[in-house]
């Protein structure tokens, strides 16, 4: 957990001394508290350090979660798995133990994508750079995105699952590792202190199943289920029927 220690002490420790500002008026504070503007992911890794720190603290939550998030829903009879913004690769590695049959890989920004070589170093997780707005998506009949619809509005959220919809054959899936906070919107705690959190760092916010069950419903998926894990991160799984 040092990577994350490290990041919450160099960054969201800064960002949160604004957290009134960014309540009022409900946008993050990088620019506030670091001057930085531009794309989100050019503050997260605006330099070589911060980038490993970064992606070192998404590793040790990764580490504790991803198995338990491949393993949430019976994966067997998919046959290739691309983890979308996929990191230092955790969840690929995670679903390649588990389902040694299935072929996994990582998309994921080009500058990322170097730093995952020393985590699936001796694996066979394929490894491709690239960014999910603006290019194809490899193929694959079963996509995951951990941690990523969570740091984007409703808006581009439709975006990028209807571009995920598109790129599956019928019946493939779409395996989504985030925390999920209660129907009614009433818990728990640390998923609501996790949305604050995302209210300062990126341009979105923790969601219920319900939420992203809407959200997938707009991008054409008809199936869905929800599981929580016990680790940080939950599974929803959704279909394309
Ligand atoms: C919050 S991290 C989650 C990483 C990983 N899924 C995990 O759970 O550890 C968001 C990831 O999305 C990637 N990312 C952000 N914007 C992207 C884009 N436009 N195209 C591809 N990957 C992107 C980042 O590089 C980063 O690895």
């Amino acid at each position: 957990m040092t990577g994350y220690i490290d990041y919450s002490n160099t960054v969201l420790w800064k960002l949160w001394a604004n957290l009134e500002d960014g309540v009022r008026e409900g946008t993050h504070r990088w620019k506030q508290t670091f001057g930085l503007e531009g794309g989100l992911f050019s503050h997260f890794y605006r330099t070589e350090e911060a980038k490993r720190e970064f992606l070192l603290g998404m590793h040790g939550f990764g580490l504790i979660s991803s198995p338990a998030v491949v393993s949430a829903f019976d994966l067997t009879r998919f046959a290739r798995l691309v983890d979308v913004g996929g990191g230092t690769g955790h969840l690929a590695l995670a679903a390649s133990e588990q389902y040694p049959q299935m072929a996994s890989a990582v998309f994921d920004l080009p500058e990322a994508i170097e730093f995952a070589r020393e985590f699936t170093a001796g694996s066979a997780v394929e490894l491709i750079g690239g960014d999910f707005f603006q290019d194809p998506l490899p193929p694959a009949d079963l996509y995951a995105v951990g941690r990523i619809l969570h740091d984007w509005s409703d808006e581009k959220i439709r975006l990028l699952a209807r571009k995920i919809y598109e790129a599956l054959p019928v019946g493939g899936g779409l395996l989504i590792a985030e925390k999920l906070l209660t129907d009614d919107l009433t818990g728990p705690v640390h998923g609501h202190m996790q949305s604050l959190n995302m209210l300062l760092c990126t341009e979105g916010r923790e969601r219920s199943f319900s939420q992203y069950a809407q959200l997938l419903e707009e991008a054409g998926f008809a199936q869905m289920e929800g599981r929580l894990t016990g680790t940080p991160l939950d599974a929803l799984l959704a279909i394309k029927a």
